[in-house]
């Protein structure tokens, strides 16, 4: 079936079968930083935004995104112009392999669209659901803590 929806502020069309799960068709699509860790809703690394909430993109059917606003890291920040998130991530050390980093990004990104100013427990309960295999989660929050005393994002 043909689906519409804005991604990363482009109303942008697209083919997708029935039984598509979203992360499936976004990498076919092009936007990569979209990662596949477990596939089965538990890693997070699939995390994307729609219509301001995070979501696993592994387990939404591509079918159920019609005329709705998503969000991927590619929205968020580009090589040469970083988003502070990005930048902080990367500058408190809290990217290793950088697997898990997209979503963790997308996810302190809607935490401080939501509250510009979490407390730990905030961030911490916000990124629960997206799993580090370098263990880089108190860089994480070094870096999200960051942003948020800069004035957010
Ligand atoms: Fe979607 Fe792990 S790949 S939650
Ligand atoms: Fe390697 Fe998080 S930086 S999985």
């Amino acid at each position: 079936m043909r689906m519409i929806a804005t991604i990363n502020g482009e109303k942008i069309a697209f083919e997708a079968e029935a039984h598509e799960m979203l992360l499936d068709v976004l990498r076919r699509e092009g936007y990569k930083g979209v990662k596949r860790g477990c596939n089965t809703g538990d890693c997070g690394a699939c995390a994307i935004i729609i219509d301001g909430v995070v979501v696993n993109s592994c387990i939404v059917f591509a079918a159920s995104v019609q005329g709705k606003e998503i969000i991927t890291i590619e929205g968020i920040g580009t090589p040469d112009d970083p988003h502070p998130l990005q930048t902080a991530f990367d500058e408190e050390g809290a990217i290793q392999c950088g697997f898990c980093t997209p979503a963790s990004i997308i996810t302190a990104y809607a935490l401080l669209k939501r509250n510009p100013n979490p407390t730990e427990e905030e961030i911490r309960d916000a990124l629960s659901g997206n799993l580090c295999r370098c263990g880089t989660y108190t860089k994480q929050i070094n870096a999200i803590q960051r942003v948020a005393k800069q004035g957010g994002d």
